[in-house]
């Protein structure tokens, strides 16, 4: 039996900050759980991070040298904390080739390189875990794989990104525009200088990645799936939305279909009564939907350091115990090669197009013209707004169920049409 785990960390950003305090403050509950003792015995850090006074209270536990990090005796676990693809893929290779379990908060790294990281995991029987890459805080990644694991998963319909919730909520209630809610967020240190990452849907994506792989038991690589980001969404939207009896989210959608499952991100109409369109501000819901659960549904906060350490934590008392107890890896995350990714034109739901048109006899027909030759059933339209001094109206159509390949052909039909001055915007009903 071992008498202590080490534990090396890379990185000593804010997170990692928390979780070397976590381990400190909570060595004793830590050790009851585990087995022994559960200590750091090195952290890696860049040059940049030697002036941080977290850095300096570590006083020789820290190095900026790589080998001599891998080289630590007594290291049993590493915990990279660095984000990014590179270098942070060297080096969970290297520790996983070394023998070494992982304990991850990266989404990128994890969802852009699953099945070659898993492999190498398996090779060395060593376990590779991220609960604090999806969801933060949020118990995610664990039932997915342990509690939900007799279920035939249907569908996930999640709200994994706080940054892109937060300027939606402010676009919905205070009426703000999406340029003025961006900057607020920046101004509250929820979206980044460079913001695209999570507005383009990005960061949703690789979330997404990871929570299908483990749903579907399939690799589900970030380019497969459709992504749309929320800047092309406008006050005209939310008040529309609202009118119709619903919220706009940005939503990622993972479903399985007969064998294919179907991955996209995307703002989506959801039922105002429904859970998912009451999360608001920086919070993150994940529903599923599993044959013999029924729907289940996750909260919580998806980022920030206590939440974040609370999952990167408990990854390590898991592993730690492992380790402790002399069975390899427990962990189950396995890749089904036989499932293929529905490709985004045969994905079938309901659309709102709202589009600016000439006020005039005719046009109405013509618009719905375009929809009736797609084979598209127009299920309501509303017009509200005119304006005389241009003689140009805004419309909204909603349709019944329609296939994307479909809508696609039809946009181009409008687009095509003399009437027709622009299409602002096309978005999806989901939640009904
Ligand atoms: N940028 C992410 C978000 C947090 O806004 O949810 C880290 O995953």
């Amino acid at each position: 039996m071992k008498e202590r785990i080490g534990i090396g960390l890379m990185g000593l950003g804010v997170v990692a900050g928390q979780v070397v305090e976590v381990l400190k403050g909570k060595a004793d509950v830590l050790a009851r759980q585990v087995g022994c003792p559960v200590e750091l015995v090195k952290v890696k850090v860049v040059e940049a991070d030697l002036k941080r006074p977290r850095a300096k209270a570590l006083g020789d536990l820290v190095t900026v040298d790589e080998d001599e990090f891998f080289e630590t005796p007594g290291m049993d676990i590493v915990v990279e904390a660095i984000g990014g693809e590179k270098p942070a893929l060297d080096y969970l290779k290297r520790a996983i080739s070394s023998g070494r379990h992982v304990v991850t908060s990266n989404k990128e790294v994890v969802a852009k390189h699953t099945a070659e990281l898993l492999a190498l995991a398996k090779k060395n029987d060593v376990g590779l875990r991220c609960e604090a890459a999806v969801g933060g805080g949020i118990p995610l990644l664990s039932p997915f794989q342990y509690d939900l694991v007799a279920n035939d998963i249907g569908g996930i319909y999640a709200i994994i990104n706080g940054t892109t919730n937060y300027i939606l909520t402010s676009m919905d209630i205070e009426g703000v525009e999406f340029e003025e809610a961006l900057k607020q967020a920046q101004a509250l240190g929820y979206a980044e200088a460079d913001p695209e990452n999570d507005i383009e849907g990005i960061d949703a994506a690789y979330k997404l990645s990871i929570l299908a792989s483990l749903a579907f038991k399939v690799e589900v690589k970030p380019q497969d799936i459709y992504r749309e980001g929320i800047s092309r969404l406008d006050s005209h939207d939310f008040r529309y939305a609202r009118e119709l009896g619903y919220a706009i989210k940005l939503l990622a959608i993972a479903r399985q279909d007969n064998g294919s499952i179907e991955v996209r991100v995307h703002p989506a109409f959801v039922d105002e009564s429904s859970f998912l369109a009451k999360v608001d501000g920086v919070y993150n819901a994940v529903l599923a939907e599993g044959d013999l659960v029924d729907k289940v549904m996750f909260s919580g906060q998806g980022a920030g350091p206590l939440p974040t350490s609370s999952a990167v934590v408990a990854d390590v008392t898991a592993a730690a115990r492992d380790i402790y107890l002399g069975v390899g890896n427990r962990g189950i995350w396995v890749l089904n090669p036989d499932k293929k990714v529905k490709p985004m034109e045969e994905v079938e739901t309901r659309y709102y197009f709202r589009m600016n048109i000439a006020d005039k006899s005719g046009v109405l027909a013509k618009v719905s013209t375009v929809f009736g030759q797609n084979d598209i059933s127009i299920s309501s339209a509303i017009q509200q707004e005119t304006d005389d001094s241009t003689g140009t109206a805004e419309i909204v159509i909603m349709t019944h169920l329609a296939k994307e390949k479909a809508v696609r052909r039809a946009l181009e039909g409008l687009k095509s049409l003399d009437v027709v001055n622009e299409v602002n915007n096309l978005i999806r009903v989901e939640i009904e």
